[in-house]
């Protein structure tokens, strides 16, 4: 059995496994540029974040119905359960979707489909998180908090993702104010390829309580000190930083010296389909790779417990306590 774990960065369109894809092309009459599998495979090299995101984008093209989108969030969760994961907090794209004419109604009410059912199916407890495309307007990032007021229900929080470099958070600090005053929970995705300012501006302009990756917080010593003083947990995602050449090699990811300086650590798979591994995965790698041993894979499974938006009253701090103690009981073998 592995480590019990909470997933915390995990884009649902990253989980789209080349085999879905193509049965759901199949069954929606939709022209992929691959012929099949194996070559959509061998287009997994990646230079940087922007030539991800190309391919990442392209290959949603062939989700469209309610049904794509909970078949998508079902096959996740099935994979996560098996990897230990026993709470999710899953991003999605809206404006990925509605930009090719698939309503927001439909993506939000197909993962959601997924989601109702994941306690009982995988003992998976979930959190649904829109994130807004950074390199999209500020305008339409306002028009898709619009959209999504009919289903605040099932949306516990917004992020901000998409191509980082020259679109700070500060574009994005009216729709986060307005996000927030509809009691929504704010992370941000900072300091992936964007310098360590785009992760001050992340938690003083957009008041965000989480940074999604924050890698680049070690360029800044002042930084670091306060993301430790105010334990502002960081999601990291090591094997996306190789693939996505943020760091050149997984022996050289800074997560060990960035545990040993006392920050609120957390390892996530990110878009896992597409990095090579789910988040069990990620922590045999780092486990393997940075030599972080037993008690700091169990350190990382604790924080990601702690991280969790786990807070709403007696009934999450309940559930929150139980994965915890399942923490502190595991045994490695
Ligand atoms: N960074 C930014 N945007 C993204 C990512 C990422 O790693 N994955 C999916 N959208
Ligand atoms: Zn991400």
């Amino acid at each position: 059995m592995p480590l019990p774990k909470a997933e915390l960065h995990l884009h649902i369109e990253g989980t789209l496994e080349p085999e879905l894809a193509f049965a759901l092309a199949a069954r929606n009459g939709v022209e992929l540029p691959y012929a099949d599998t194996e070559e959509l495979r061998k287009a997994y090299l990646f230079d940087d974040l922007q030539s991800f995101l190309d391919l990442y984008y392209g290959l949603m093209a062939v989700l469209r119905t309610e049904a794509d989108f909970e078949e998508l969030a079902d096959a996740y969760l099935a994979r996560a359960a098996a990897q230990g994961v026993r709470h999710a907090e899953i991003f999605f794209d809206p404006q990925a979707h509605t930009a090719r004419g698939i309503p927001f109604a439909t993506v939000v009410e197909g993962l959601g489909r997924a989601l109702d059912r994941s306690e009982e199916r995988h003992g998976v407890s979930t959190r649904l998180i829109m994130c807004f495309l950074r390199d999209q307007s500020a305008e339409s990032a306002m028009a898709t908090l619009e959209e999504a007021k009919p289903h605040l229900r099932r949306i516990t929080g917004v992020g901000l993702d998409s191509a980082e470099v020259g679109h700070p958070p500060s574009k994005f600090a009216a729709v986060y104010e307005a996000a927030g005053a509809l009691g929504l929970r704010k992370v941000a995705h900072a300091g992936e390829e964007g310098p360590a300012a785009y992760v001050r501006e992340a938690l003083d302009v957009l008041g965000v309580e989480r940074i999604d990756h924050g890698l680049r917080c070690m360029e800044d010593p002042e930084l670091v000190e306060r993301l430790v003083r105010e334990r502002v947990p960081l999601t990291l995602c090591p094997l996306s930083n190789v693939r996505l050449r943020a760091v050149d090699i997984l022996e050289e990811h800074p997560l060990p010296r960035m545990m040993a300086a006392g920050l609120l650590c957390t390892v996530n798979s990110d878009d896992p389909a597409y990095f090579g591994g789910y988040v069990d995965d990620t922590f045999r790698a780092v486990h393997e790779a940075l030599g972080i041993g037993q008690e700091g894979l169990r350190e990382l499974a604790r924080n990601s417990f702690e991280a969790a938006f786990l807070d709403g009253g007696p009934e999450e701090e309940a559930l929150r306590a139980r994965y915890l103690a399942e923490v502190a009981a595991y045994t490695f073998d």
